[in-house]
This record gives structure tokens, sequence and C-alpha cells, in this order.
């Protein structure tokens, strides 16, 4: 166990990905909890079918853990895992204002330093794994969107031990999605954009309207002109608040 962190920790120092191997471990009958942590990873998976660059000085870590069976466990857990990482950085460097973009990534001034992968990674009894990236001592060059970090004075096993504290008091509060209401409304109350306008892409569809909130199965609701609201399930987002605080960061 790392000093200060409460679950178990498996450290390695270079491992492919760390959602990879808790899906090995759930294939080997383990039920967690505990995190998964490397300092660096061969084949970091982000969202979208995207690769996370993964050189060593940032956090790469997953939390594997089980829960009694629920659909919307998978969904909702991502916002829990969010509004985690949000509370970590509020205690760490609250001066860095964090923000939250649907559906899980964290921003400092329009500038994404954290990616959320949660994944159901076993069944019977249900196996979810949230692998988290945290950009401390670099961020990536070369990414879709603008990418920063935290900052390289802050220790990687002190941003992991306050983010387990955090992630452990967000799962309770949670409950396997009884307290969902609760985390849709800290969520809402951090997020980007919220009550203005949201452009969804998918594919080659692209659908512009007021960002309304989120649905209980995690989907950004999107209100049309005319007033007929569409489900966005996943897909690149963009929010005219977003565009307006990236302006003025840059
Ligand atoms: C995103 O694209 O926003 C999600 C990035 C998630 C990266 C983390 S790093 C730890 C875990 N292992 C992986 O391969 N991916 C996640």
């Amino acid at each position: 166990m790392i000093l200060g962190t409460g679950h178990p920790v498996c450290h390695f120092d270079r491992i492919d990905s760390t959602n990879l191997e808790a899906r090995r471990l759930a294939d080997d009958g383990e039920c967690g909890p505990l995190w998964l942590v490397s300092d660096e990873q061969t084949l970091g998976r982000g969202r979208l079918g995207r690769n996370w660059v993964s050189e060593p000085g940032n956090l790469y870590a997953t939390f594997f853990f089980s829960i009694a069976e629920r659909p919307l466990a998978a969904a909702q857990v991502s916002f829990v895992a969010a509004l985690a990482v949000h509370d970590t950085v509020m205690v760490l460097r609250p001066e860095l204002s964090p923000r939250i973009k649907w559906p899980n990534d964290v921003l400092i001034g329009g500038a994404k330093f954290c990616g959320v992968l949660p994944e159901v990674v076993g069944e019977n009894p249900t196996r979810i794994a949230i692998g988290c990236g945290v950009n401390i001592a670099h961020a990536p060059e070369g990414t879709p969107y603008p990418a920063t970090s935290l900052g390289a004075g802050l220790a990687v096993s002190a941003v992991l031990a306050k983010l387990d504290e955090k992630l452990s008091r967000r799962l309770a509060q949670w409950d396997e999605g009884r307290g969902f209401a609760a985390i849709r409304a800290d969520w809402a109350a951090r997020a980007l954009g919220l009550g203005g306008s949201v452009t969804a892409t998918s594919g080659t569809r692209q659908l512009t309207g007021t960002f309304k909130g989120l649905a209980v199965d995690g989907a950004l609701m999107l209100e049309e002109a005319e007033g007929t609201i569409i489900p966005i399930h996943s897909g690149e987002v963009s929010f005219a608040e977003l565009e307006a605080l990236r302006r003025k960061h840059a």
C-alpha cells in the first residue's frame, strides 16, 4: 500500500495499460477494490479509440472494483470519477479553478489535464475499471484539443493519495446509483457550458442546440431550436462557453 492511500495499490514501472491489466484481473476472477498504477504505459488508451500518451511524470491509474448488477453503473461512474478529480485539484491546487467538460474531461482555462476511461471489465459480479490519466509534470503535444498539466511541483503519489480519498467519498455518495441525483447536481455545478450553446458531432452528423443537462444514463441533453430534446451519448462536443474560455487563454 502506498503511504496515504486507503486502497491497496499494485504499482508497475511500465505496463501496456492499467485498464487492460484490470481486464486481466477480472478474467482471473479478481474483484478489487484496488488501484493499478504505472509510471508509464506502452499502450495507454483514451476515449473515442484514441491513444493516451503515457510518459513518466504523470499519473496513470485505474481503480478496479466490483458492484451489484446495475445497468447504468458504467455510464454513471464516469461523472463520479470526474468529480473526484475536480475535488482533488480543488484541494491541491484550488487557484487553478478546474472545470468539467462533458462527459468526464477536467480542464484548466479550457485546456484538458485529465481524462477518464470507465469500462465494464467483468460480469457476475460486475467489475468496473475507472482509468484516470492526470497530466502533472507535462502535457502531450499534438492533441486534437488544447492540453495542460497541474505543474511539476506536485508529486504523483500525492495526487494519487488525494484522488483515492476523494473517489472513495464520491463512490459512497453515488451508492451504486441510488445517489446519482446528488452526483448529477454536483457535476452540473462544475460543468462547462450548461444552459449555453452546444454543438455535437458524431461521424458526419452535426447538431447544434442548448445544453440542458444530464440524463440518468449520462447522455448530454441537447435541445434543438424547436424544443426537441436529443440525447447525445458519445462523440465530440463543443460549447460556446469553452470556446470563449480558450480564446481568453490563447
Ligand atoms: C480520455 O481520452 O480522455 C481518457 C484517457 C484515460 C487515460 C487513462 S491512463 C490510465 C488508464 N489506462 C489507460 O490505458 N487509459 C486510462
